[in-house]
């Protein structure tokens, strides 16, 4: 949902600027910006499309002696993606960055033109750059203008801000968006994220919503909401310039999926001790106790995490779980009671519907659990109990490895509740330290028959995923991955209930990719299977080695392992990974970058 930067020091602004951009560019890439201090004062570029065009745009100019200036990549959410609604937008004054949704600017904008202030774009951020222009000239003191102009907006914002008369000088101001300041040597930078200058400083700070920082190449100063002065702890990241480059790959999606062995296992070392689940806090020991039942709340990806985690909860810990789409929670009108457990599930840690739900928790004062893959981020902050998920930073827009990390993450907190005897668990907690080290390496590396049935798939405007129990799940995610980057519609049915609607829609040749991971289904998969076979639908089915019954029936047969079937989930969501990312590779997709998306939505 857009990323912005702000960098001031002795380097050449236009390449920081385009370097951090580039990545950031995951949060939206629609059209790109940035302003910049010369010598005949500030210069402003815009470009609709990717930053690679704001590049070749910039190369034009001679602008490298600037050392200080702000740039954004955009995800639309008022007016077109085009030049004029790219950011940066100002005034006479200042130019500024904005992430974030500003909800009463129709309102602002209103009262701004009755006072003479004339608009060139259709978006929320050009009424705080008027606001900010009139508070400034009103009060003659810009922090006192940022907290006065915050102060009368409605919604959530990050914002970076250069004023025409101040060079070498960055403000920012934040409420319900990311902003970090990295904190570098002779430069120093605002940001959406880390990886925006990862390559440049460890070191970071992290203003709370309110707070107003000014930086220039050797000063970080923080104002808080009164404009005192105050001190921020010094931060330093565990992420490195290595965790956001390519390493050869051609895509992050893939580099990433490649990563699972990897970080599954940093997974199980961290969550476990001596083969049973031990997780932070465990001294912490009231916290898992009596509960009557738990809500997950996440979306997309996270959320078909939580569907797993359901199964598996229900299945070995016997406690009731929902799972709810949080942008729908609030208006559920939630019932909970004060023994519930909520888990919230979030990759970035940042979404703004998750985070939604989650305060509305906290004003009931109930236990919360967040399961996140962003330390610090402001929904691990807000929770009572924190697991870190260290699958470290995903860069593709199609979440990954972090499914798979979360989906790990809840197969222990199902063995962690379960009051199961210690050898049951410790058997579990093997048999996923197996697959992981073993077993899922060979799913990632063989993958003759999911490129075939890729090559189908690509062919098709429609298919379906079909499963029982946990496979039903697995399919959504399935299928999500599938949607969100080869472009092809596609369905997760329950194998059971297609037959009552919906097959209908299988005529001859249509996909339907059958997950069989659990043996236990495989006489009614079958069943289900012939079911859509003689109305035509080609069948792509996901079992394990040994599974005859289902290889009989299929066109196409991928192979998972045969592991212990409580770790097949973990090889299976590789497996359905691998087909959409080799899918969208046939029909020439941009993996990375899927059309409309972005990775942290940051707007509810
Ligand atoms: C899909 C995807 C999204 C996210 C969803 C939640 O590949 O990445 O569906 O899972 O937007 O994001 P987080 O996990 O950051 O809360």
């Amino acid at each position: 949902m857009c990323g912005i930067i702000g960098y001031t020091g002795d380097k050449s602004a236009q390449q920081i600027i385009i370097e951090s951009l580039h990545a950031l560019e995951y949060r939206g890439y629609d059209s790109a910006g940035m302003s910049l201090f010369t010598s005949e004062g500030i210069r402003t570029l815009k470009t609709q499309g990717r930053v690679d065009e704001l590049d070749k745009k910039a190369k034009e100019y001679d602008l490298n002696q600037s050392n200080c200036g702000i740039g954004h990549t955009r995800w639309a959410t008022h007016g077109k993606p085009n030049e004029t609604n790219a950011h940066p937008h100002g005034t006479q004054k200042l130019m500024i960055v904005h992430n974030g949704i500003i909800e009463n600017y129709k309102e602002l904008k209103k009262i701004l033109i009755k006072k003479g202030c004339v608009f060139v774009s259709d978006t929320d951020t050009e009424v705080i750059a008027h606001l900010l222009d009139m508070n400034y000239t009103a009060l003659n003191d810009k922090i006192k203008a940022i907290t006065q102009t915050v102060k009368m907006l409605k919604g959530s914002y990050a914002l970076s801000i250069i004023f025409r008369d101040e060079p070498n000088t960055v403000y920012g101001v934040k409420k319900d968006s990311p902003l970090l300041v990295g904190v570098g040597k002779g430069e120093n930078f605002l940001a959406s994220d880390i990886s925006a200058f990862i390559a440049h400083t460890e070191n970071y700070l992290r203003p709370e919503d309110g707070e107003t920082v000014k930086i220039t190449p050797y000063e970080v100063d923080v104002f808080n909401a009164q404009g005192k002065k105050t001190e921020k702890p010094l931060q330093k990241s565990a992420n490195t310039a290595e965790d956001t480059d390519k390493c050869g790959f051609n895509h992050y999606m893939l580099k990433e999926i490649f990563e699972e062995p990897k970080v599954l296992l940093k997974t199980l070392d961290s969550l476990t001790c001596n083969f049973l689940p031990c997780f932070n806090n465990e001294n912490d020991l009231t916290f898992f106790e009596d509960i009557g039942s738990i809500r997950i709340i996440a979306c997309g990806t996270a959320m078909h995490s939580g569907l797993v985690g359901k199964f598996y909860i229900e299945k070995y810990a016997r406690i009731p779980v929902t799972v709810e789409v949080a942008s729908e929670f609030r208006y559920s009108d939630p019932i909970l009671d004060e023994k519930d457990l909520v888990i919230i599930i979030s990759q970035s840690g940042e979404t703004a519907d998750s985070l939604a739900a989650l305060r509305l928790v906290n004003e009931m004062k109930l236990r919360t659990l967040s399961i996140v893959n962003t330390p610090g981020s402001t929904i691990a902050r807000e929770s009572e109990y924190v697991i870190h998920t260290p699958a470290g930073p995903e860069i593709a827009v199609a979440s990954t490895k972090a499914f798979s990390v979360q989906t790990l993450v809840l197969m222990l907190l199902a063995l962690r509740l379960s009051g199961q005897n210690n050898e049951f668990i410790k058997e579990r907690i093997k048999s996923l330290y197996s697959t992981v080290t073993d077993s899922l390496h060979n799913v990632i590396t063989d993958t003759a028959a999911i490129r075939s049935a890729a090559k189908i798939l690509a062919k098709h405007r429609n298919l379906f995923f079909i499963g029982r129990g946990c496979d039903n799940y697995l399919g959504t995610e399935g299928s999500l991955k599938l949607k969100e980057i080869s472009y092809i519609h596609s369905e997760a049915y329950a194998a059971g209930e297609l037959k009552h609607g919906t097959i209908s829609l299988i005529e001859n040749g249509t996909p339907v990719i059958a997950l069989v991971t659990d043996d236990a289904y495989s006489e009614k998969m079958r069943s289900n299977i012939e079911e859509v076979k003689s109305r035509g639908g080609y069948i792509i089915s996901v079992c394990a080695e040994s599974c005859n019954k289902i290889k009989d029936v299929s066109d196409i047969n991928i192979t998972v392992p045969e592991d212990d079937t409580f770790a097949r989930p973990l090889t299976a969501a590789a497996v359905l990974q691998l087909l959409a990312y080799y899918t969208a590779l046939e029909l020439g997709r941009d993996i990375d970058k899927p059309r409309n998306l972005a990775k942290s939505v940051t707007v509810e």
